[in-house]
């Protein structure tokens, strides 16, 4: 937070997730909540697959930008023993409350900015985020954060988008197969057009360094690409299964707190 206030970039991203909530997000979760097997990104890769998360028996789980909270829904019907999803946007927690209170799954819910989160030093075993402060909070105010918040030998698991659809990423319309900005101007990303919006994106090194620098050991980054049998995403369009299938269009980085 500067002297002048919370980062401009809060309010921005909070009225788009409030704009995603209404066009999309609300209705989309009835869906995922009702779904039991854990799947990463807009492929829906299974976890079984990717092999991303820890044991998650008996832990005790932070999800950092959680949205309506179905990834923790699933993590904690896996075994986890505390999930407590964080999020900025009241309009997507309120759809996380509704779909808690149907499923009787327990999580806990709190609204506040993930980069700086109103809990003790030391509280969770794992950390993670699947689209959420991985990609909306400035990695060099989460990534501390997540470390604050971990135990020694916790871990931190996240998705993002991948380095490479960040730099390939157009203003408007689908993604190509050309490099459209310099890979210096990633870490903030900002998107105009009806419903602006503002991203972060480290590019590999950097982010390799932040986690180090931050008590972190990585162990594993996995490139994800769309599957053979999987469609163009109906909502999230700008980027196609074919596209995907050739490139990493997602990756998920995951890391041990020393
Ligand atoms: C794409 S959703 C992530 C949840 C879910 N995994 C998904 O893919 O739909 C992104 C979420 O990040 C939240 N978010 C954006 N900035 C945030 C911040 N600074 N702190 C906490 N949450 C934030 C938004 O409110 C939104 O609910």
């Amino acid at each position: 937070m500067s002297a002048a206030g919370p980062p401009d970039y809060l309010a921005v991203n909070r009225a788009a997730w409030t704009r995603n909530n209404l066009d999309y997000t609300d209705a989309k979760a009835d869906r995922n909540w009702a779904q039991t097997e854990i799947a990463w990104g807009m492929w829906k890769v299974p976890e079984s697959q990717l092999k991303a998360l820890p044991d998650l028996t008996g832990k005790d789980v932070i999800e950092l930008g959680c949205g309506t909270a179905y990834f923790g829904s699933w993590i904690k019907r896996h075994g986890a023993s505390r999930v407590l999803g964080v999020d900025l946007t009241p309009a997507q927690l309120t759809t996380a409350h509704r779909l808690n209170d149907q499923y009787q799954l327990g999580l806990e819910l709190l609204e506040a900015n993930a980069e700086s989160v109103p809990l003790p030093d030391a509280t969770f075993d794992l950390a993670f985020s699947e689209y959420g402060a991985s990609i909306w909070c400035d990695p060099y105010k989460w990534i501390p954060e997540a470390a604050r918040l971990l135990r020694a030998g916790g871990e931190l698991v996240f998705l993002r988008s991948s380095t490479l659809s960040a730099l390939c990423m157009p203003e408007e319309g689908r993604i190509g197969e050309k490099l459209l900005r310099p890979q210096r101007d990633i870490n903030r990303l900002e998107w105009g057009g009806e419903q602006p919006s503002v991203e972060f994106s480290l590019g590999h090194g950097d982010l390799f360094r932040l986690l180090r620098d931050t008590g972190f050991g990585v162990l594993d980054l996995i490139e994800v690409f769309a599957p053979e049998d999987a469609f163009d995403h109906t909502y999230y369009s700008d980027i196609s299964a074919e596209w995907a299938r050739k490139w990493p269009s997602e990756e998920i980085w995951r890391a041990r707190k020393r």
